[in-house]
């Protein structure tokens, strides 16, 4: 009796615990149900991944997708579009909508928002604040929460907490890893007459490298005294890399691929306020060293920090335009090309986008290439040379910072728990996103 699956992904180097080899991979009922040679079995549906390599499916755990509130940037329907054009199975969203996501009923509305339109798998970050401290315990715990998001600089909306005993009463309160924009609110104020007019050039000068440092100081201390678990997003200088080496009893960490890829020396000229994001990108002496974060282990997650703002927006004089830039569609072909270039292994972009990112998260049935798991995966072609282009973009600000790159390896296909929702550029309707558990 042949076995039977609903889905085969047949002869695709796959990407997993194992190493990296050619196997086939059986689906029953949006599970891994076999790795191995499955030629002989019958499928509902059979894949051919022949030259294709099949990673476990990627995970972003940092968006902004501006729904409810701004959705003439982004919404749920156009974010999770852009993210399965990307390779990305699962996204975690940002609290910084209108409303804000903190309380029960905006997560529960998100969540009812997302269901039927959202093309990838999702959970929501909850905005911790001085006002709901006393629920976040709560809050935490509910369905599609990803856990708590703590703004100590004040960025895009607000949501703020910048003062020692706010984030300590928050660790205090909770038991899940909280997420945290780390930027010192009371240098960025001090330092706003370094912002010079119409020249975003400053922007860096402004946020500069200490408002990051201090911060992400003040939150380990925060974080030990309080026993809690904490996750420093966007980590943009050499000096947070080298002091969350030595602080990974508490802290985890995130690089975003702007960060990996752009520079002031090289990309403020072309770019201009559309490299203005929060916090910066730097010089190449940062970069390097995030890179060095990567090599050594110190970086837990890549996260796309996806945060769209329109042309016309960006097209305000500095300091009115606002910061943040796409990148959901382009992390999988913007990474790729760094492990084409040989300045990253596939096997370390796996651990970054879902290993990793299920272990600091606790995230249940996802990040493996394992029987049991989520069928989730995203299905690379390595060789494939393309260029980005704005038009490819499907996020609703219509623009990327990577316009005109050409790149080596692309995202061909998206599968999320067995079903084949991007192949080839083309997306899978209807929309059948649910919501990442956790443990
Ligand atoms: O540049 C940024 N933009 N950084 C943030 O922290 C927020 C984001 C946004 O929502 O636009």
């Amino acid at each position: 009796m042949p076995k039977t699956f609903d889905l085969v992904l047949s002869g695709g180097t796959v990407v997993n615990h194992d190493g990296v080899g050619v196997r086939d991979v059986g689906v029953r009922d949006g599970r891994i149900a076999e790795i191995g040679n499955l030629s002989a079995a019958s499928a509902r549906e059979r894949i051919d991944c022949a030259g294709l390599h099949v990673l476990p499916g990627v995970i972003d755990s940092q968006v902004h997708f501006r729904e409810p509130g701004p959705t003439h940037k982004e919404d749920l329907e156009t974010g999770s579009r852009a993210a399965v054009l990307g390779g990305v199975t699962a996204v975690f969203e940002m609290p910084n909508t209108d409303p804000l996501t903190t309380s029960e009923a905006a997560l529960a509305e998100k969540v009812r928002r997302a269901k039927g339109r959202m093309h990838c798998d999702f959970a929501f970050w909850v905005g911790g604040t001085h006002d709901n401290v006393a629920n976040l315990a709560d809050l935490e715990r509910l369905p599609g929460a990803a856990g708590i998001k703590v703004f100590m600089g004040s960025s895009t909306g607000k949501l703020l907490v910048a003062d020692d005993a706010g984030v300590l009463a928050i660790l205090k309160a909770i038991r899940r890893r909280a997420a945290f924009h780390s930027e010192d609110e009371e240098r960025l104020n001090e330092r706003k007459p370094h912002r010079v007019h119409n020249d975003s050039s400053s922007h860096h000068r402004w946020r500069d490298e200490t408002v990051a440092l201090r911060s992400t100081e003040r939150l380990i201390r925060l974080a030990r005294e309080a026993r809690a678990q904490v996750h420093v997003l966007h980590i943009s200088t050499g000096e947070e890399i080298a002091m969350l080496a030595s602080a990974k009893d508490v802290a985890s960490c995130e690089a975003t691929p702007h960060h990996l890829t752009l520079s002031v020396e090289d990309d403020h000229a072309r770019l201009g306020t559309k490299l203005q994001m929060n916090p910066p990108v730097r010089g190449h002496d940062h970069r390097a060293e995030i890179w060095r974060g990567i090599a050594q282990g110190v970086v837990d997650v890549l996260g796309s920090d996806h945060a769209p703002h329109t042309l016309e927006e960006k097209a305000k004089p500095y300091p009115e335009s606002p910061s943040g830039m796409p990148g959901v569609q382009t992390l999988v072909p913007v990474m790729l090309d760094h492990v084409a270039s040989g300045r990253l292994t596939l096997e370390r972009f796996v651990d970054l986008t879902s290993a990793g990112p299920a272990r600091i998260f606790r995230i249940v049935g996802k990040g493996r290439i394992a029987a049991g798991y989520d069928a989730d995966f995203t299905v690379v072609d390595l060789k494939r040379v393309e260029t980005i282009r704005d038009s490819w973009i499907a996020s609703r600000c219509g623009w990327t910072p990577y316009d005109g790159k050409t790149v080596t390896g692309w995202p061909v296909g998206t599968i999320v728990r067995g079903q084949r929702v991007m192949w080839e550029g083309e997306v899978a309707t209807p929309s059948r996103g649910e919501a990442v558990r956790f443990g």
